[in-house]
């Protein structure tokens, strides 16, 4: 794994080095066990191949007993007896959970809601980022723990706070009104250009003071749409605050080691706009959780894998927890079934992942999350969990060649940015139940069952060098967008835009003359009305070839204006009417897709645009067989995971090496199993 910073060294000593092997292991939270189940976890860690743990997640309160009172003591033991094993320490600050001690004291550090009420102890997280008082007490454990364990040979990573902003996402108190004002008051300067920006003529909400603003708090009506989205730009931007201030107090202490944070990136609507926060740590981490049972849960790992790899540049970066079974938090918490812990450590790797580790090491007996999986399970360490566990652990040694390599530049650009979710989640639209996610899920799941890389990328990122350009819901769009996509697809770029994009401007102000205003002239079109569907309803639509598709969820009438149809609807309100069109411009082409197309329908659309991009897939494979590719020096390794319950055939046209089993590649992957194979560069 290559970290970013003066610190690799530290790191590429141990096992991080190109082709030294993969990080593994989990967060580590001795302090809720004996110091004789320490030693057996040291034990039982050599044995499942771990070699790295997150010490100190949410330990505030037991190394800061009292106010400046600190126990370094136990962690001390604890650090020693895994440097003896071998096991290096992603050190992580404790500010995820603020001790007792100090909320009672201060209790205005908790952030309150939009109805006024407080976050009281007994969770995690739940401070205020715009508190200086919590901000003070923080930096003080922080600097502390740095300076205790700076010289200790056992660091090699930071791991700042926990999944910053997930139990603190929004604050409404007092504190944050005044920094949100302040805030708002530096972006606008004068309260013309505010009134104008939050469209405050609406309701005659104009304000006549700064002092006016204030946080979204409960009102019977929905908020300007413009105020939500610069409400969630500030608290983005306030945790990141945060999180800077952590960064700076630990560089200025141990500069030689590197620092992350977890990320969530799945995490649906979230508050962090993880694109400018990624530039901010020297190797990106993330973590992921699959949901529910239903089938193509794989598919949304595979994004949350490649827009992680996004948001690190196409780095590697660290998979910092995913669970070994059930979580708790689902209603229904599903275990994973034989082979499924490997293939979804595997499918994060084959995106991109130089570390696999886990929430957590040791399953809890006690406490809010006792029975969320561990990678030691209740039953012990004779368990199915902690084989799979080792078995991996082994794995993960016999592909350690692949660790360093990353992934060339994908054919296929898919453009996600925070701010549309924003701006898309602020407004109340002709459809307020199509969540965000759903469309940019379904054509990069699209696009994998071609076997088609796909590189998920901020809008702001170089397009250069991809063959097809995806914009799905992008919401919100300002003048530079519209201008670099018209100069890629001039430039030959083939760009296929979804319904729901190019709607508003940054100050979410619709984009006046027509649907979707950004985009209308590279596209071609207008669109002069939504027509959403209702429940069951759907259309019939007959493409240029022939095909006969079925439109769902959401319709629009469209204008021609340059672009021909690509699909027409064939009865309802707009039969006649175009649901698809193409359009040429310069050396490319822009699509535009109107409607929602179930799987089938939308694996034949892709089939035509890779096609019309020119576009070869990695290999041959069923399309429930994911396949990706990692590029070293001397070789090439390509990861197939078959999903499916039979065996599957993968022709990557090249003889290959299957680092799992250690055997030439006969051509087929066992039934629910992964082949990381070893290829010569063409
Ligand atoms: C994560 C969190 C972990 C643990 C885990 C349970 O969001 O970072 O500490 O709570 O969820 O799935």
């Amino acid at each position: 794994m290559i970290i970013r910073s003066a610190a690799s060294d530290r790191l590429g000593k141990t096992f991080t080095t190109p082709g030294k092997g993969f990080l593994y292991g989990g967060d580590y939270n001795p302090e809720q066990w004996s110091e004789q189940v320490w030693l057996q976890d040291a034990e039982l860690m050599l044995q499942a191949g771990v070699n790295v743990v997150s010490l100190g997640v949410f330990a505030w309160g037991k190394l800061e007993v009292a106010d400046n009172v600190f126990d370094f003591g136990w962690m001390d033991r604890v650090f020693a007896i895994l440097h003896e094993h071998g096991i290096a320490v992603t050190l992580a600050t404790p500010t995820a959970a603020p001790p007792m001690w100090l909320i009672e004291a201060h209790p205005e550090i908790m952030t309150t809601d939009a109805s006024g009420i407080r976050t009281g102890q007994g969770g995690r997280l739940g401070w205020s980022p715009s508190s200086a008082t919590f901000r003070r007490y923080a930096l003080r454990m922080v600097a502390a723990l740095a300076t205790h364990y700076a010289a200790h040979p056992a660091l090699a990573l930071w791991h700042i706070s926990n999944e910053i902003g997930n139990e603190n996402g929004y604050d409404f108190g007092e504190e944050t009104a005044a920094a949100f004002r302040a805030w708002v008051q530096a972006r606008y300067t004068k309260l013309e250009v505010l009134n104008l920006a939050w469209g405050a003529n609406f309701w005659g909400h104009t304000f006549s003071s700064f002092a006016q603003v204030s946080p979204p708090r409960v009102s019977r009506t929905n908020h300007s749409p413009a105020l939500l989205l610069d409400f969630d730009r500030f608290t983005s931007s306030a945790l990141l605050a945060h999180y800077i201030a952590e960064r700076d107090v630990l560089r200025a202490i141990t500069p030689e080691v590197p620092i992350t944070t977890n990320f969530m990136v799945m995490r649906s609507g979230g508050v962090q706009d993880y694109a400018a926060w990624g530039n901010e740590t020297d190797v990106v981490s993330n973590d992921h959780y699959t949901i529910g049972t239903s089938a193509p849960r794989h598919e949304e790992l595979s994004f949350s894998a490649d827009r992680t790899r996004g948001i690190a540049h196409g780095a590697p970066w660290m998979l910092m927890e995913h669970s070994a079974s059930s979580v708790n938090w689902q209603g229904r918490n599903a275990s994973k079934e034989p082979g499924e812990l490997t293939r979804n450590s595997l499918a994060h790797v084959a995106r991109g992942a130089d570390a696999v580790c886990f929430f957590q090491w040791r399953q809890s007996a006690s406490g809010a999350e006792q029975f969320h999986s561990g990678m030691v399970p209740h039953a012990g360490a004779d368990s199915k969990v902690f084989r799979e566990v080792t078995a991996l652990g082994a794995t993960l040694g016999r592909i350690a060649e692949v660790t360093g390599t990353s992934l060339p530049r994908a054919d296929a650009a898919l453009l996600w940015d925070q701010q549309s979710v924003w701006a898309f989640n602020s407004t109340r639209k002709a459809a307020d139940d199509i969540p965000f996610h759903a469309m940019p899920l379904a054509i990069h799941a699209a696009l994998n069952h071609h076997h088609v890389s796909t590189d998920v990328i901020a809008p702001t990122d170089d397009l250069d060098g991809y063959r097809l350009v995806v914009v799905p819901n992008l919401f919100l769009a300002d003048e530079e967008l519209t201008a670099r996509l018209t100069a890629y697809t001039n430039g030959g770029g083939h760009v296929m835009v979804t319904y729901l994009s190019g709607i508003v401007d940054p100050t979410c102000a619709v984009i006046l003359g027509g649907y979707p205003g950004a985009f209308r002239d590279l596209l071609g079109i207008r669109v002069d009305e939504f027509y959403p569907l209702f429940n069951q309803e759907s259309r019939p639509i007959v493409t240029t070839a022939g095909a006969h598709w079925t439109a769902s969820d959401w319709t629009e009438s469209i204008e021609l204006a340059g672009a021909t149809s690509y699909a027409t609807y064939t009865s309802g309100p707009l039969s006649g009417s175009a649901a698809i069109t193409q359009n040429a411009v310069g050396a490319g082409t822009a699509s535009y897709l109107s409607t929602r197309l179930d799987t089938a329908a939308l694996d034949d659309f892709v089939d035509h645009l890779i096609e019309a991009a020119g576009i070869t897939p990695l290999a041959s494979a069923p399309r429930e067989v994911e396949i990706t590719r990692r590029s070293g020096s001397a070789h090439d390794f390509v990861f197939a995971i078959n999903h499916l319950q039979v065996d599957a055939k993968v022709d990557l046209g090249r003889p290959s090496h299957d680092l799992v089993t250690g055997c030439a590649f006969d051509g087929l992957v066992a039934a629910g199993a992964v082949a990381v194979l070893r290829v010569d560069r063409r």
